[in-house]
């Protein structure tokens, strides 16, 4: 499935989104929408969250969700985890991936996961160790989470240095990749660029992606800048559900569906089937009908004559 594609799209909805969501999403339509998606063709689901119950209460189900999306063929199935005892139950259910989170701001650091930058990072390095020691472990793929990279609600501008001090710290305690985060959504295209630009030539070849929220409207224009630095990877949430309960005034994540036109009708192999996609976005207008569905082409329907790029390929399927 990911083999003929130009851009990996990451759905983070069921994770990103739900985290804030107060209501639980049942998990039948948890695995409900991780079914159509992955059929739509998303390669890459985050689908929980390895938190305490009393801190997020939404991820109680995180071990039956995890087993369902295991049994989708081709999806990589991601989790978040925020610290040694996240990853070990993340190491323990299977996941593919697991997403550890550091905010490059310590106020936001300290406020999400109680602990100060260098901290996150020595527990990161036990987490890849722990995973080293384990042959039935080894294949799991750890990438490293930079939260605020773009500024903190906080503390304000976030200097790109610490970006790239957290960065290296990443990859010399053993991450796969990174994630770059605009966690709060303060970024800008010529902004996100330069820090694209930086990281690459100073990084090398470790894959990045990136995470963006639309919170200011600079979403996809975020997206495009990145893609002109090389980056392939991107996340974004059906519907833009989403936010982060320790961001105030955050809004969801880029919209996955308008990601996904973007891409194809800039010429881009998603792999994704985009009416396919818009379809799953029943499942969440069911269970949250008070909760604020965002989506350009859900509204406007692509235009007439458009042409995905992987059209060709999933038609020949
Ligand atoms: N999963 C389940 N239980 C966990 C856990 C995890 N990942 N991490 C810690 N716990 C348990 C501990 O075992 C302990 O249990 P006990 O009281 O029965 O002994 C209890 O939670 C407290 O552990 P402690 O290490 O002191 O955690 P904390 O209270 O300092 O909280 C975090 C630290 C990281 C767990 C918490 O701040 C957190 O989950 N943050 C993430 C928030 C988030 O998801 N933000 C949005 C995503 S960016
Ligand atoms: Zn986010």
């Amino acid at each position: 499935m990911t083999t003929d594609i130009d851009v990996k799209v990451r759905e983070v909805g069921l994770r990103d989104g739900l985290q804030s969501v107060q209501a639980f999403f049942p998990t039948p339509s948890k695995i409900a929408w991780i079914e159509a998606e992955a059929a739509a063709g998303v390669p890459e689901i985050e689908v929980c969250s390895f938190v305490p119950a009393k801190v997020i209460a939404q991820f109680t189900d995180a071990a039956e969700v995890v087993e369902a999306s295991l049994q989708q063929t081709g999806l990589e199935v991601s989790a978040l985890i925020p610290n040694k005892k996240g990853a070990e139950r993340g190491f323990e259910v299977g996941v593919h991936k697991l997403n550890y989170v550091t905010s490059v701001s310590e106020s936001h650091n300290m406020a999400n996961v109680r602990r100060t930058v260098a901290d996150s990072v020595a527990a990161f390095r036990d987490i890849a160790a722990l995973r080293d020691q384990n042959p039935e472990w080894r294949n799991v793929k750890l990438a490293g989470g930079l939260s605020t990279a773009f500024g903190c609600t906080i503390e304000g501008p976030v200097d790109p240095v610490a970006v790239l001090k957290l960065a290296q710290a990443y990859v010399e305690a053993g991450a796969d990749e990174l994630s770059v985060a605009d966690t709060v959504g303060y970024a800008n295209p010529a902004q996100v660029k330069d820090m694209f630009v930086m990281l690459k030539r100073e990084l090398g070849d470790v894959p990045l992606a990136g995470h963006f929220h639309d919170t200011r409207g600079l979403g996809l224009a975020n997206v495009h800048a990145a893609l002109e630095a090389g980056v392939r990877e991107f996340d974004a949430s059906l519907a833009g559900l989403g936010g982060c309960p320790f961001a105030p005034g955050a809004t969801g994540n880029i919209v996955m569906d308008d990601l996904v036109f973007m891409l194809e009708a800039m010429g881009m192999k998603t792999g994704v089937d985009l009416d396919r996609l818009v379809a799953v976005r029943d499942i969440i207008a069911r269970e949250l009908p008070e909760e604020p569905l965002y989506g350009a082409i859900a509204r406007a329907k692509p235009p007439k004559g458009f042409h995905p790029a992987g059209a060709g390929r999933q038609a020949a399927e």
